[in-house]
């Protein structure tokens, strides 16, 4: 698996200290935003929302950072079926029933592992807003510099990388190389798709 980088864009001690910062940030605007805190009531709770699988590693980390009552309900997305390194443009949401049917008043903070061509959290952020969050939020771990990601409006933005097919920290090539700690790409003779 090691022998299958070509270059590491980001290792693990970069993105743990982007993420203390990032989740600093977080932890501020939602208490100043909804008054959720860690000894808020149990009524007042923020739901995260992660976007399986991509983004499993940096959900994990992300909410152990987040010192403030929570739930979380994780659904799924997938637009690039098995070895695509590009988009197929239809985006396929799934679990939607595993979310919760209160989450009409809800604060909700929606997780993803990457923005790219921006379909798929247009589509996953119309289904949150079509339940009446009390507020609907997104973060995502990294944004890929391209016009329609970076004009993509999203609230919060753990990395901006180069325009490259990336796996590692939760994202895959062929389901595969997710439990890589750093954010690589792909010698491109591994990358046959
Ligand atoms: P979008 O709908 O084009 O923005 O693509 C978003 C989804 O495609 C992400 O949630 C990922 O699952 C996947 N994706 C996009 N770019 C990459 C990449 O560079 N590596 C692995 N998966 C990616
Ligand atoms: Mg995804």
């Amino acid at each position: 698996m090691q022998g299958d980088i070509e270059r590491i864009l980001l290792d693990a001690p970069a993105i743990a200290d982007r993420l203390d910062e990032l989740a600093a940030t977080i932890t501020a605007d939602i208490e100043r935003a909804t008054g959720i805190a860690e000894d808020s009531d149990p009524h007042n709770t923020l739901t995260i929302v992660p976007v399986m699988t991509g983004s499993i590693i940096f959900v994990a980390d992300l909410v152990r950072r987040l010192p403030i009552r929570m739930r979380i309900f994780p659904m799924s997305a997938s637009s690039y079926p098995g070895t695509a390194t590009e988009s197929s443009g239809k985006v396929e949401l799934s679990d939607l029933s595993r979310l919760p049917d209160d989450l009409a008043g809800h604060h909700v903070l929606l997780v993803d592992d990457i923005l790219d061509s921006g379909r798929t959290l247009r589509r996953v952020t119309e289904e949150l807003r079509g339940r009446g969050p009390a507020s609907l939020h997104t973060c995502v771990l990294l944004r890929k510099q391209r016009p329609e990601a970076m004009d993509f409006p999203v609230d919060y933005v753990a990395f901006d990388i180069p325009d490259a097919f990336v796996v590692g920290y939760g994202l895959d090539y062929d389901d595969q190389y997710r439990n890589l700690p750093q954010i690589v790409t792909l010698r491109p003779e591994v990358v046959t798709g």
